[in-house]
């Protein structure tokens, strides 16, 4: 019997990698993938947890999703809100027969089979150990990938759930990682981005994250290298250096903030001051020429003042970012932010929110109009929303349409930034006798 698994996938880039890693897993025991839910035997939800509109969100889907599912077929919830919510959310939502987090991903064939025999099936266990070294992941075939390189986190800002959903830390080994980039590469894939939690406190027991973007940067083939998200209290020299000498590595970091107060930084139990962060900024842009910044922000933490969130302004200018994640705190049951006091009200946090975009973007704004005449280097990723145009990425993470047909996905062109929408921008590409102009 053929069967058929469609996977559905909410929230950040290291769910993405894990659905790839479950296609991998289910694809070797005899499973084929399901672009429609009406197509498929097991329907899978790849969940997050990290704020509870991501939740809700999920919970609609599975009201929707549960129309698909075919008698002995199985529907499933995976990932972080899984893990968070464990057997509750079998009882919960009466359709659901699994429930399976990110360190039990190697059991589903087994549970699979459980559920089809009709028995609804939990496994919320952490296997510190776990990083599914030996699963091919499937992926599209693309320009671009995702390579997971830490699972878990060891820090606990007092916000955050993922400690709770996806573990304790680890680092896969270099030469695994190296391998797989290998692999990718001689598919197509030239430009890679590493992940993990804290990713530039990768470190294998032998190796740290300096020394896995020198390795990474030296497979042939591979002409970009990005990491997302860095901690920034964990840029070492080492990594700055390395990140300078390896011509594949991006002049792009995605650098989270959460606010611009110590007060607030410290109840958030980051590890930094505004002040350290910023000369962070300055030691990696002093390094990297033309290097740009996007961040994370959260409003409305705890006891967050008006004078805090002024500073949280101020500090979207002084870091003059290229682009920022806003987000309303959300209370997350289980982390140490629930029992702090002063809660923000909802009318505050919803208006702070609206002037941090604000902020945000007109800050974005000035620098990409300043941007339209440079020239810069673009690999085409994908077909974009609109018309027959190409999504292309610059080196700096800029989003540029372009006029070319699909056939240049997977093509590097040097285009001259020709207009802008205050975010993404329009290209033309230049004909290579003038690229060199
Ligand atoms: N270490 C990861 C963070 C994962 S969560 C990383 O650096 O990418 C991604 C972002 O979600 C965080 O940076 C934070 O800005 C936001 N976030 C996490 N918990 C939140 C909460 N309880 N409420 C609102 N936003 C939250
Ligand atoms: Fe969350 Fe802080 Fe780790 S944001 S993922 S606890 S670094």
């Amino acid at each position: 019997m053929s069967r058929r698994v469609y996977i559905e996938t909410y929230g950040c880039q290291m769910n993405v990698a894990d659905s790839e890693l479950m296609l991998g897993l289910l694809c070797r025991e005899g499973y084929a993938r399901a672009d429609d839910p009406a197509d498929a035997d097991v329907l899978l939800v790849n969940t997050c947890a990290v704020r509870d509109n991501a939740e809700q969100r999920v919970i609609g889907r599975m009201g929707e999703l549960q129309r698909y599912k075919r008698k002995g077929g199985v529907l499933g919830v995976v990932g972080c809100m899984a893990q968070r919510l464990g057997p509750a959310l079998l009882a919960q939502v009466p359709r659901v027969d699994l429930v399976v987090g990110p360190d039990g991903y190697r059991n589903l064939p087994e549970l699979l089979g459980l559920a089809q025999a009709g028995d609804r099936v939990s496994d919320t266990e952490f296997r510190s150990w776990e990083h599914y070294e030996d699963v091919p992941p499937v992926r599209e075939k693309a320009p671009t990938a995702f390579v997971t390189v830490q699972r878990g986190c060891d820090y606990r800002c007092t916000f955050c759930i993922v400690p709770r959903t996806r573990g304790p830390e680890r680092s896969r080994k270099l030469a695994d990682v190296v391998r797989e980039i290998s692999g990718l590469v001689a598919q197509d894939t030239t430009e890679v981005t590493l992940l993990g939690q804290t990713v530039n406190s990768y470190h294998d027991g032998e190796h740290d994250f300096a020394d896995l973007l020198r390795a990474a940067g030296q497979v042939e083939g591979l002409r970009r290298l990005r990491f997302t998200s860095p901690y920034p209290a964990d840029f070492t020299t080492r990594v700055i250096e390395a990140m300078a000498r390896t011509p594949a590595v991006c002049e792009h970091v995605h650098l989270p903030v959460q606010s611009g107060s110590n007060a607030v930084l410290k109840r958030m139990l980051r590890r930094y001051t505004r002040e350290r962060y910023l000369e962070v900024m300055r030691e990696l842009r002093q390094a990297i020429p033309g290097i740009t910044f996007s961040t994370d922000i959260i409003v409305g933490f705890p006891g967050e003042t008006e004078a805090d969130f002024e500073q949280t302004l101020s500090l979207v200018t002084e870091a003059d970012f290229d682009d920022a994640y806003t987000f309303k705190y959300s209370v997350r049951e289980g982390t140490p932010a629930v029992r702090l006091r002063d809660h923000v009200s909802e009318d505050v946090a919803s208006s702070r929110m609206a002037r941090l975009v604000d902020a945000v973007r007109g800050n974005a704004r000035r620098k990409n109009i300043a941007r339209v005449g440079q020239i810069h280097e673009v690999l085409v990723e994908r077909p974009a929303k609109r018309g027959d145009l190409q999504l292309a990425r610059t080196r700096t993470n800029q989003l540029v349409l372009l006029d070319l047909p699909a056939s240049a996905i997977g093509e590097y062109h040097r285009v001259r930034l020709t207009g802008t929408t205050g975010s993404t921008f329009t290209g033309s590409v230049l004909l290579p006798a003038l690229a060199v102009l």
